[in-house]
């Protein structure tokens, strides 16, 4: 640990007391902290609770990590674990190793994980070992595809949780069905929407179109950086061929990830990505400057998960190159297509929600920006 970490880590301590109930949330990666945010707001201002929050650092760039502590208000962590980049094992270890002495230091009643990122399987694991109780938020969701390692992460932290927090009817069903003891999972809606809802008027603010010459509906954006669209060179070239396509019908933003940059260096496609005329890459973009980009977009091409659940509330055609989501919710509401990686299927989806009208979408159930009420308040009655 870093001597920031450790000095940081003494603070803290000493501000927590003895009464109340003890709270550790813990976040590591870019998709964690829209998620904690919310938590920690609810958190704080709850009578009786005190909260501490740990960051593994598994993201740690200015641009994956800082800027959305400060966008979204996230008080700065009482600990940063520092752990880096790695492989899964030894980013999944040293989480573990440095995470146990924070929680003997800070006694805590519950710890809180969400998401499914290695920090989140590494902290909950750790904590379920020293019998302290788990609670994750965002529970149950399913691809039933083990080569994510992101599912693999959700099927062990919901089997040592005590408490299952769920954010679509798809995930009761997985739980049930999983043998998940009643009364363990409750279905609380989408925290990552409260975010969304409590940030999108100041996301309006934002200049991000102007900066970029863009016009409202008349450009698509893309995020990927999974190992299926990014980690093999044929598949990166085929995706490229697919933008290639589709900036040729409408300027193309592609915030990228580091992996996928590193990737593209490496595979030798650079010169091709930034030699297609509108494809503009970006660095990674902040929580408010990203929001405004897809809720004026024409449609947004992503393997993330979080933005199928995004574009579902803002009503913005969300085209997903993946073979399958764990969040079908999306997919029924009508907002989110499944298309795969062949760039032929890509492009033709792209003209088809191109030229469709888009009736209104209701929310789905708990979509509403009260989640981390309802699930700190179940918290705080396990007590
Ligand atoms: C992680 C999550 C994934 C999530 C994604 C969102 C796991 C298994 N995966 O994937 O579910 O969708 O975050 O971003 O936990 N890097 C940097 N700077 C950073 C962070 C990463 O340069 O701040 C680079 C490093 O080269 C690193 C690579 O990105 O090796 C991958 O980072 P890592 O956190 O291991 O996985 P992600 O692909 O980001």
């Amino acid at each position: 640990m870093s001597a920031k970490g450790r000095s940081e880590t003494s603070t803290a301590a000493a501000a927590v007391g003895e009464s109340g109930t003890r709270v550790l949330c813990v976040c590591g990666a870019r998709p964690n902290f829209m998620k904690v945010a919310p938590l920690v707001e609810v958190l704080n201002r709850t009578a009786g609770v005190q909260t501490s929050l740990v960051h593994t650092g598994q993201h740690y760039d200015e641009c994956m990590s800082r800027l959305f502590f400060q966008e979204l208000g996230i008080p700065r962590p009482d600990v940063n674990l520092d752990v880096g980049s790695a492989s899964h094992a030894v980013q999944t270890a040293e989480v573990m190793k440095r995470f146990e002495p924070i929680c003997h230091r800070f006694r805590p009643h519950w710890v809180v994980v969400v998401g499914d990122v290695n920090s989140t399987l590494a902290a909950a694991l750790t904590a379920a070992k020293l019998g302290v109780r788990v609670a994750h938020v965002e529970a149950g969701l399913r691809s039933f595809d083990r080569n994510m390692p992101e599912e693999i992460n959700r099927i062990l932290t919901d089997a040592i949780s005590d408490l299952l927090f769920v954010s679509e009817p798809s995930g009761m069903e997985n739980l049930r069905r999983e043998g998940v003891a009643e009364g363990k999972a409750h279905l609380v809606g989408n925290v990552m929407i409260d975010t969304l809802l409590r940030m999108r008027r100041q996301a309006e603010q934002s200049v991000i179109l102007a900066d970029l010459g863009l016009q409202s509906r008349q450009y698509a954006v893309v995020t990927l950086h999974r190992p299926d669209n990014v980690d093999r060179p044929e598949a990166f070239a085929g995706v490229l061929s697919a933008l290639e396509r589709i900036a040729a019908d409408v300027p193309v933003v592609f915030p990228m990830h580091p992996r996928s940059r590193h990737n593209l260096e490496r595979f030798g496609l650079a010169a091709r990505a930034y030699g297609i005329s509108r494809l503009k890459v970006t660095e990674p973009l902040g929580y408010l400057d990203f929001l405004k980009l897809t809720a004026e977009a024409a449609a947004v091409l992503t393997d993330s998960g979080g933005i199928q659940e995004e574009t579902t509330i803002l009503n913005v055609p969300c085209l997903t190159l993946r073979d399958n989501t764990e969040r079908p919710i999306t997919i029924t509401h009508g907002t989110n297509r499944l298309v795969g990686h062949e760039p032929e299927a890509v492009v033709r989806a792209f003209h088809e929600v191109r030229s469709h009208s888009r009736p209104p979408v209701r929310p789905p159930e708990g979509w509403d920006g009260r989640a981390a009420e309802r699930i700190v308040a179940i918290l705080l009655a396990r007590r």
